[in-house]
């Protein structure tokens, strides 16, 4: 148990307030508010002294595809040529070639190299993330992708969330066999070993049809996995209802998601996961706020970090984006990358510093919303989980 006084200011997604303090006991906030009305059962707890740092929620990034090897920096430099990105994925070029690379990789490699990926995220504040498979394809390499998830964990002090990614189907695979083998010797070997939490599905014009990813995640349900959706990004395929009708935890990228699509994600409590790294690098309009208010859906932020269309790893860039892209307020940036983003994990406990939610927070030198505003600029002066400093 501990008591961290001296905050000057603290922004939690339902409160705020200036002279702080925040009780901790096993990981969990167990009090919050003005450091005057901290109650005398506190006084005797052990304290540390903030010194006049602002306090905010971990930042959760509930979308990351961190584990693969290699970059698509030619791929970058074509497409920023105007090749197109779904002409390259086609001649057997961007998620392929990354699938390559990983399958060629040992096992350290992918480990070390996203590991150095967390601890970037962690440096910006990130204190739970997602994880999804998606670049090995072949189902022992899926498989392999969620066992190094699961080693990765064990060497990151951040809450680790594990999702298994129908990503393409692999060179020389007819797609029904590739489905039909997910289905019914992936997802029941994901289950027994308890390799995810979560299943995700690339449901778009080239990738999987809403029909497929219809079979693959109703079956990812029953296992008792929650599931999520890559919806509306290349092109309008009607994910978003397959989303409603799944209720699922999430849908993601929706560029190209209509407000009736936006409606019926926010009528099912689907939390709507905008992706402004994707969107900025393949040129796609993010969703407008006043839509997403229109449609009252819940919205949450992720950095998307993959290789190719979004090597983000600053989700204050992210909100910023948010922000300036999307028309959010900082406010709401915020909380879309803290509670909401938690929600799309189903994981109410974080991304909140209220009595009850879990003691993952970051201090900073400046005010709360402060490297919204510079783009990135002031990262944290330390992080905390569960009421312990992991960075500083
Ligand atoms: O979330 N949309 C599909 N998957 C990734 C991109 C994968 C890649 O290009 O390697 C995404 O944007
Ligand atoms: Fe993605």
């Amino acid at each position: 148990m501990k008591v961290f006084r001296g905050i000057r200011e603290l922004l939690s997604p339902f409160a705020r307030y200036r002279e702080a303090a925040l009780a901790v006991r096993e990981g969990r906030v167990v009090w919050v508010g003005p450091e005057r009305e901290l109650p005398e059962a506190f006084a005797s707890w052990p304290q540390e002294d903030l010194l006049g740092a602002s306090v905010v929620p971990g930042l959760v990034d509930p979308h990351t595809h961190l584990i693969y090897a290699g970059d698509r920096y030619e791929e970058f430099l074509r497409r920023s040529r105007g090749e197109p990105y779904e002409a390259i994925l086609r001649a057997g070029g961007g998620i392929y070639e990354t699938v390559r690379a990983t399958v060629q990789a040992e096992d350290e490699v992918l480990l070390s190299s996203a590991q150095a990926r967390a601890r970037s995220l962690l440096a910006h504040g990130v204190t739970s993330l997602e994880i999804k498979s998606g670049y090995g394809l072949e189902p022992e390499a899926e498989l392999r992708l969620l066992r190094l998830i699961r080693r990765l964990e064990e060497r990151l002090p951040q809450r680790v969330f594990a999702t298994l990614l129908a990503h393409a189907v692999p060179r020389g695979w007819a797609r029904k066999t590739y489905l039909r083998t997910l289905v019914e010797e992936v997802l029941p070997q994901v289950a027994q070993e308890r390799l995810a939490l979560m299943a995700d599905v690339f449901c778009d014009q080239g990738a999987f049809t809403v029909e497929e990813a219809e079979v693959f995640l109703s079956r990812a349900k029953a296992h008792g996995l929650g599931v999520r959706l890559h919806a509306e990004q290349i092109a309008r395929t009607g994910a978003s209802h397959l989303a409603a009708r799944l209720q699922a935890l999430s849908a993601d990228h929706l560029e190209m998601a209509t407000l009736e699509d936006l409606s019926s994600l926010a009528k099912a409590g689907v939390v709507a996961v905008l992706l402004p790294g994707a969107a900025l690098s393949l040129k796609k309009p993010l969703p407008q706020a006043a839509l997403l208010h229109q449609a009252g859906v819940r919205v949450a932020l992720a950095s998307d970090h993959n290789p190719g269309t979004s090597p983000l790893l600053n989700p204050w860039l992210t909100m910023a984006l948010a922000v300036h892209v999307v028309g959010l307020g900082a406010e709401e940036s915020l909380i879309a990358h803290t509670a909401h983003a938690a929600l799309a994990l189903g994981r109410p406990e974080l991304g909140r510093l209220e009595p009850g939610a879990v003691a993952d927070f970051v201090a900073l030198e400046v005010p709360p919303l402060d490297p919204i505003y510079r783009f990135g600029e002031h990262p944290p002066l330390a992080v905390y989980i569960g009421g312990e400093r992991v960075w500083s």
